[in-house]
């Protein structure tokens, strides 16, 4: 039986990579090793997964130095030399071990006013938005976003300034500003237009290479900028 040399983080934001044997298996995931580490070897691991089925973004954690989806990452892609690394999610404080806390990630959300502001009643009929049209097809192209956070957590922007609202909540930001029944637009293009906003971002692409659902919210901040640029001209903002 072959194994796999497993380096695991324990601790909070100080700690220490901790060595694990793991047996190999057919087809096995990163998130499997993480799961047969705390069920067979030491039960205190603290991490986090849901579905492990690439839906609920829980299981994100960092994997050889980059952000991934645990559940959706084979050992035999990643591992090297029969080693490979896991630590939790970069640019979040650390709970413990593999667990990080994601309330800066979606109070970012919320600070980019992140949610629909309806403009139609219950007893309106559905709105009509034809799929062709731009605005729905830019807001189609970030919607599949689920909050995962390895986009934020692979933003050297993020990390240089932890005010930025990094990728995921812009991409949510101008999704919503492309969606026609939405009726909050300015006070969301005023929400994203400050120093902590659109304009920090440097266009590195990190976000867009690691996003697991092929979102690119570098194109959604660029959209931000030419918006809030337009709206800051005609005295908006
Ligand atoms: S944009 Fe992609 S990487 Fe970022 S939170 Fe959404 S799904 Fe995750
Ligand atoms: S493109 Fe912008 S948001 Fe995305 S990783 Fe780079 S600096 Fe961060
Ligand atoms: S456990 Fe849900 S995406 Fe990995």
């Amino acid at each position: 039986m072959t194994t796999l040399q497993v380096d695991v983080w324990r601790g909070a934001q100080s700690g220490r990579y901790q060595r694990f044997e793991v047996p190999r298996e057919a087809n096995q995931t990163v998130l499997d090793v993480v799961t047969y580490i705390q069920r067979r070897l030491d039960a205190t691991l603290a991490y986090r997964f849901a579905c492990r089925v690439g839906m609920c973004g829980s299981c994100a954690m960092t994997v050889n130095g980059v952000a991934r989806w645990t559940c959706r990452t084979h050992v035999s892609k990643v591992a090297h030399g029969g080693r490979v690394e896991i630590g939790p999610l970069a640019n979040l404080p650390v709970i413990k071990d593999l667990a990080t806390d994601m309330r800066e990630f979606f109070d970012k959300w919320a600070r980019a006013k992140g949610s629909l502001a309806p403009t139609a009643t219950r007893r309106d009929d559905f709105a009509r938005v034809p799929p062709d049209s731009p605005a729905r097809a830019a807001a189609t192209a970030g919607i599949e976003c689920i909050g995962c956070g390895v986009c934020y957590a692979s933003c050297d922007v993020v990390a240089w300034n932890p005010d930025y609202l990094g990728p995921a909540a812009l991409n949510r930001a101008w999704t919503l500003a492309n969606d026609v029944r939405d009726g909050a637009r300015v006070e969301r293009l005023r929400a994203v237009a400050g120093d902590a906003g659109c304009h920090a971002c440097h266009t590195h692409m990190s976000c867009t290479e690691r996003c697991p659902k092929a979102i690119a919210p570098t194109a959604s901040i660029a959209g931000l900028k030419r918006a809030t640029a337009l709206a800051a001209l005609k005295g908006e903002l």
